[in-house]
């Protein structure tokens, strides 16, 4: 559990940085909650560390580790300078504490908690899944607790109830594989390139619906859990099956992406029944994808509610989600002792209340 400290009213407007690297991304922004908003956003950048790990076709998570080592301090610095600001204007540090790759994350918490130490400024270590589903808040116009919120990225796949921020309930989450990482497994299936879940989104663009038809999982009976893992058996039995043609990799793609969405957005409509809530928000990854971004906002509007999303740099891994969710926790008065946390695997459910 976070130890929660106080420290005085005037200290509550605050310039805080944020790290993120519990995977392949090395991310760095400065959320200020004087300005808030959108534009409380003074910088971020985000390294992405794809062609590193691209010819072993999925992330190393040493060469992970040993490349946030090279990139975050340039980055802090390059964000900084895009914020016009200098490491003395700081006044808290966020980090991603987990879940991750153990290695990933002490690289970010051994900076954070340094500089923090060294500045005399308090930090806080963030969860990395809260920092995906706070990304939506960052921008104008956000709603307010309670909504439902979908978390879609490569590790996660979550309908969770948001009672109010730092409280949450797990609705149904993947019994196997994440829906992001069963875009990847099925784009490396069928010869693309790492990560595949972008690159096979790209490629159902020029498929034509309905030419394959896979299942929607656990659909067909009550509850909110999901299961990718036999969509990919059947994208892999239709590919071996097919002449492999470019317009059939296509044309596959967009039935699986079709098959996916639609199984996302049944159970997102039933998430908002149970909670009796009208707002969704989507965030994570595959919370980028185009036309589960369409289809969710169309689901919701017909039903009288709103889908709210980040844009999509801020679905995928960065520094700004982190420096956001970490700035209301330390405007809180939330902060921890001076250690170095990193968690590889971390419940939710158990952040404390903001
Ligand atoms: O949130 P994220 O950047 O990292 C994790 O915390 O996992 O999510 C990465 C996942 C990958 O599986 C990637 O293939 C997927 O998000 N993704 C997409 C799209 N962009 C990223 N999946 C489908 N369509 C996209 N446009
Ligand atoms: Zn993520």
């Amino acid at each position: 559990m976070i130890a929660v400290k106080s420290f005085p009213a005037q200290d509550r407007r605050m310039k805080v940085l944020g790290i993120e690297s519990s995977c392949d991304e090395t991310g760095v922004a400065v959320y200020d909650t004087h300005i808030g908003g959108a534009a409380g956003l003074r910088a971020h950048a985000v390294y992405s560390q794809i062609a590193l790990h691209a010819e072993y076709g999925g992330v190393v998570p040493e060469l992970a580790s040993r490349d946030h080592v090279r990139k975050l301090l340039p980055l802090i610095r390059q964000t900084l300078a895009e914020a016009g600001l200098g490491m003395g204007d700081i006044d808290g540090v966020a980090y991603t504490a987990g879940p991750g790759l153990v290695g990933a994350l002490l690289v970010g918490a051994g900076v954070a908690r340094s500089l923090a130490w060294a500045l005399d400024v308090p930090a806080i270590g963030v969860h990395h899944m809260e920092g995906h589903l706070l990304a939506p808040l960052i921008e104008d116009d956000a709603p307010q607790p309670p909504f439902v919120a979908l978390l879609v990225s490569g590790g996660h796949t979550q309908l969770v109830a948001v009672d109010a921020i730092g409280q949450y309930r797990l609705l149904g989450e993947t019994l196997d594989d994440a829906a992001g990482e069963a875009f990847d497994k099925t784009a490396k299936m069928m010869g693309l390139p790492y990560p595949g879940g972008p690159q096979l989104a790209k490629l159902a663009e020029s498929g034509t619906p309905g030419v394959f038809k896979f299942s929607r999982p656990m659909t067909d009976r009550p509850g909110l859990d999901f299961s990718f893992s036999g969509l990919k058996t059947q994208v892999l039995l239709a590919w071996k099956g097919s002449d492999q043609s470019a317009q059939t990799r296509a044309d596959i793609a967009r039935g699986f992406e079709d098959a996916v969405v639609d199984t996302l957005a049944i159970k997102c409509a039933r998430a908002l029944d149970a909670a009796g809530c009208g707002t969704l928000i989507v965030a994570g990854g595959v919370g980028a994808n185009k036309r589960l971004r369409a289809k969710l906002t169309e689901m919701c509007e017909r039903r009288g509610g709103r889908a709210c999303f980040p844009r999509p740099a801020l679905c995928t891994d960065n520094g700004a989600m982190i420096a956001y969710a970490g700035a209301l926790r330390l405007v809180a008065g939330q902060h921890e002792d001076a250690t170095i946390r990193a968690v590889p695997r971390w419940d939710m459910a158990e952040l404390p209340l903001v």
